[in-house]
Formats: structure tokens, C-alpha cells, sequence
């Protein structure tokens, strides 16, 4: 693929897709069927560069593994079934990676390096380094326990009881299950509930967890059963096309079979606040998570909003295209209490103003979070995704409501979560 793409207006988005499986659940189903005792199956497992990076780390643990495009075949030796690695696991871009593999290794009585790309170097990694160490783990990082590479030896680990300091699911699920491995039940608390994808899966892989609000309980020592799973869609993918229909007038289309855990949906509710014409449909469950097929109507006018830290968690990877959104809705937008944004793949709060403004947008770039002046005429522009997946996607959904000619450079990038993008959207613009 040229790693540059040119947009012009779109007249509509018509027609109905599915997106690809869900990153989050594809890195856990990998995973939890790795330290689970026998075969699992994943089918519908999201085959991106992120979720490769979580298969090709297992692999480099000792674990067969076989891919077969979407179904993947696990052979799991149980939780003390790992290998030392012979070489570093390299996450490539992915921060689930990273950090989840982290509370496995620091409980595994061998050594190991983590590292990763340009981005993932430059990510925090004291949220994971410091709680591990409070149980027990040798493990230390780049720039005095900072940042990737980060070198383990793991050891017996404690239980410990801890109040994770900001709404991180990565991070909750290191330590939950870094508590597999600990003597003893680990307590972890969060600020506000961040996606629960961890826990649903812990428990149908047969282990005992308890959850009181935002407390959750984990005993060590516990085994996971090998079960067969299958991922569905990825609703942090869906978010492009759901915003795309919104803002592209004459647009009606239909995506199917997409998660809708409320722990991930906070941009439904508020493009639904904004005006937003959304309807859910066929309502089920797939492998412990709720999904639906969702359609979507443009041409409906939008109010902007304010949004406040409680509502950032549920819609954490969607603020880029919500920003996009607000550029189209009456009044302003603004977003606060959403400083993580800045310790993404790229600093999304920087990119997001930095790259609105080029096509024309009033956008105020806040210590934690956004503001943005609606009612924008966006126009063509020459766009940095900052090597950012998701900056990508959105500026590639502003581009169709954009006059002229806009470019997206370094667009490769949307391999990461979502294979085949551009070719969905140009389906759905025909
Ligand atoms: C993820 C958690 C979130 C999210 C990321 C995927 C996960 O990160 O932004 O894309 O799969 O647990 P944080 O835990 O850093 O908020």
C-alpha cells in the first residue's frame, strides 16, 4: 500500500458491513487460551499487527500455536506452562501487549525483555512497573523504570491490595493477571470502570473472580480451562463508519455484528445526546459479550457537548473521531479530563487540534482535554497521522465531508487495529 491516500466529498455512505474483530478481545483470547491447560480455539481472531504482536510473543513463550487466518488453534500448557523466551518479545506498536505480558512475566520464574517500536517506547510504563514491584517482581525499565525496554525475572509474587491512580484496562489487566500467579488474593480498585473484557473472559476460562463496583478479587494458584471463543466486531472500529454516516448527508447504513459492551459504547451515548439518529438491532450474546448490528442515518443536525473525565474511559479510543463529529455540530465541543489521550500511540489532544486546524477547524488544544468550534466548512488539507492508526481513520472520515483534495500521510499505519479500512470505506462510498 503507498503510504499516502487522497480523499475527495463523498455524496453518501450506503450499504452494510462487518467490522473486523475486536483488538482488546482477540490480544485476551490469545492470552487466556495460552495459560489455559489443553486446546482452545479463537475464531473470528483479529489478524492486525497489534493482536500478531500478542500471538507472536506466546509463540516466543513456547506455545503452539496455529494460525489459520481468522481461526486461530492454541495448545495451552496451563499457567506454568511458559518458556523462557531465547530473545526479547518485541510489542511492536501494541500497548496491550506490553503491559498484560508484563503481570505474566513478572510471575514466571525465568527472564525475559519486552520492547517495542518508535511509539511504544516513548509510552508510559511505570503503571505497570511500579505495582508489579510492590508484589514481589524484579523487573526494571528504560529511564529509572519508565519506559520499554523492560527487562523481568520473574519470582513468587504477593497478593497486594491496589487503587490503580488513573482508568486503565491495560493496567488492571496486568495486575489481575499477575494475581494469578500470586500467593494469595489480590485486590486491584479503579478510578472510574475502564472496558471489563479482562474479567468476563477470567471467568469463562473457569477462574473465580470477584467484582464489588469497581473492586476486583483475584486468588492466585487458579487453573484456566481451554475453551473455544469466537471475537465480535470491534466496536472502536465500527466508531468510524457510525460517525461517517452521521456527518455525510443521504447516508444509511448498517454495521453487523458489533460489541456493545457498555464499558466501550460511552460514543454512542453521546452522539445519541448530540442528536444522533442510531439504532441497535438483534440484540445478543456472543462468547460472554453483548453484541448488535447497529444503523446509522445522516443529515440529522448535531448539538455540541461538553464531556466530563467520568465518560472518557467508555469511549478512551474513540476522542479522535468524536472530534471529528464535533466539528460538524452546532456550538462548541469541548472535552475535559482526557490527559491520557496524550500517552496514546501518538499525543492524540496535540494531533487532533494541530491537524483540525490545517482543514480550517477552531480548535483550542486544553491541558486535559479539547475544545472545538462546530459548524466548520472543512477544506482539503495535508495531514500528519503522526504514524497514529486511529488519526488516520478519523482524518480519513473528515475528509469526505472536506471540500477539495485532502491527503493522509503514513496511512500504513491502519494496519495496526484495522486491515482492509479503505477498502470498506470505498465500498460504502459507490
Ligand atoms: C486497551 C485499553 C485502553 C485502550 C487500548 C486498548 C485494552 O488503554 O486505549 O486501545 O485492550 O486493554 P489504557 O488501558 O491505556 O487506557
Amino acid at each position: 500500500m503507498s503510504d499516502r491516500i487522497e480523499f475527495k466529498k463523498a455524496k453518501r455512505l450506503k450499504g452494510e458491513i462487518v467490522p473486523p474483530p475486536d483488538k482488546s478481545i482477540s490480544h485476551r483470547a490469545v492470552i487466556l487460551s495460552s495459560l489455559a491447560k489443553g486446546k482452545s480455539i479463537v475464531r473470528s481472531f483479529l489478524g492486525a499487527e497489534d493482536t500478531m504482536s500478542t500471538l507472536n510473543a506466546f509463540r516466543k513463550l513456547g506455545v503452539k500455536i496455529e494460525d489459520k487466518g481468522k481461526k486461530i488453534i492454541i495448545e495451552g500448557n496451563g499457567i506454568r506452562g511458559l518458556k523462557e523466551p531465547e530473545d526479547i518479545i518485541d510489542c511492536g506498536n501494541s500497548g496491550t501487549t506490553a503491559r498484560l505480558m508484563s503481570g505474566i512475566l513478572a510471575g514466571n520464574p525465568f527472564f525475559s525483555v519486552l520492547t517495542g517500536d518508535d511509539s511504544l517506547r516513548q509510552r508510559p510504563m511505570a503503571r505497570v512497573i511500579n505495582p508489579l514491584k510492590e508484589m514481589g517482581a524484579e523487573i526494571s525499565g528504560r529511564g529509572g523504570d519508565k519506559y520499554l525496554p523492560m527487562a523481568i525475572k520473574g519470582r513468587k509474587l504477593k497478593a497486594i491490595k491496589y487503587a490503580v491512580p488513573v482508568a486503565s484496562a491495560q493496567v488492571k489487566s496486568a495486575l489481575l493477571l499477575a494475581g494469578l500467579y500470586a500467593d494469595g488474593e489480590t485486590e486491584i480498585s479503579e478510578p472510574i470502570k475502564s472496558r471489563d473484557h479482562t474479567e468476563r473472559m477470567l471467568s469463562s476460562y473457569g477462574a473465580k473472580i470477584g467484582i464489588e463496583g469497581l473492586k476486583i478479587k483475584i486468588k492466585g494458584g487458579q487453573k484456566l480451562k481451554a475453551r473455544n471463543i469466537d471475537v465480535p466486531g470491534d466496536f472502536s472500529s465500527a466508531a468510524f463508519f457510525i460517525a461517517a454516516a452521521l456527518l455525510i448527508p443521504d447516508s444509511d447504513i448498517t454495521i453487523k455484528s458489533v460489541g456493545i459492551n457498555p464499558t466501550r459504547t460511552g460514543l454512542l451515548d453521546v452522539l445519541k445526546s448530540m442528536g444522533a439518529e442510531i439504532k441497535l438491532t438483534d440484540i445478543r450474546d456472543i462468547s460472554g459479550e453483548p453484541v448488535a448490528d447497529i444503523h446509522c442515518k445522516g443529515g440529522k443536525r448535531l448539538n455540541g457537548v461538553s464531556i466530563t473525565r467520568e465518560q472518557i474511559p467508555a469511549l478512551i479510543d474513540e476522542f479522535p473521531i468524536l472530534c471529528i463529529a464535533a466539528t460538524q455540530a452546532g456550538g462548541v465541543t469541548t472535552i475535559r479530563g482526557a490527559e491520557e489521550l496524550r500517552v496514546k500511540e501518538s499525543d492524540r489532544i496535540k494531533a487532533m487540534a494541530t491537524e483540525m486546524r490545517k482543514m480550517g477547524v477552531e480548535a483550542e488544544e486544553l491541558r486535559d482535554g479539547i475544545s472545538i468550534k462546530g459548524n466548520a466548512s472543512l477544506k482539503g488539507a495535508s495531514i500528519n497521522s503522526y504514524r497514529d492508526h486511529r488519526i488516520a481513520m478519523a482524518f480519513s472520515i473528515a475528509a469526505l465531508t472536506a471540500s477539495g483534495t485532502t491527503t493522509i500521510k503514513d496511512v500504513s499505519s491502519v494496519n495496526i487495529s484495522f486491515p482492509g479500512f479503505f477498502q470498506m470505506l470505498r465500498k460504502l462510498s459507490r
